[in-house]
């Protein structure tokens, strides 16, 4: 059901996050899109690693976070596209820069700040929310949209 959480988790460690999104990471094929919401720090790049880690088969250390790139690409038998928009000022600088054209159905596309291109991003196949609830426990919401 959009808008309702379909199904949602208490983390009580970076590792256990990594866990829970190496679980999800099985139900994912090519051409989903999926958006982690979150503020600073909740554990957007931790999650994504365990998804990466999991479906790329390399390590936790392999994956790194594309901050200073925008985004990080893995090639292989499950190609993925890891978006940080955290320094994108808006979405012209988004399409000026060509990446859009990564956000396509020949990958899996990991969107971490999904808010700065939100035109881009009307149809999500998962959104996954990431909440503080204490210095190490965040609550983690993960949504299916309606395709
Ligand atoms: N339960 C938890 N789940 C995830 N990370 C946790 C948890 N407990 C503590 N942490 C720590 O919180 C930090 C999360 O950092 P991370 O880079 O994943 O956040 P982020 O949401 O991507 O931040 P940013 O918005 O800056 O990109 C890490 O230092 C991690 O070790
Ligand atoms: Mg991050």
């Amino acid at each position: 059901m959009q808008g309702s959480p379909s199904s949602s988790y208490s983390s009580f460690s970076a590792e256990e996050t990594i866990i829970i999104a190496s679980q999800l990471a099985k139900s994912l094929i090519k051409g989903d899109i999926v958006t982690l919401h979150g503020p600073l720090g909740a554990g957007k790049t931790t999650f994504v690693k365990g998804i990466i880690s999991a479906l790329c088969n390399i390590s936790l250390h392999e994956v790194s976070s594309p901050t200073f790139t925008y985004m990080n690409i893995y090639t292989g038998e499950n190609p993925v596209h890891h978006f940080d928009l955290y320094r994108i000022t808006n979405e012209e600088q988004f399409f000026q820069l060509g990446l859009c054209e990564y956000l396509d159905q020949n990958a899996i596309c990991l969107v971490e700040w999904p808010e700065k291109i939100s035109s881009y991003l009307k149809n999500p196949s998962l959104r996954i929310t990431l909440s503080y609830r204490d210095a190490n426990e965040r609550l983690i919401e993960i949504t299916r949209e309606k395709k």
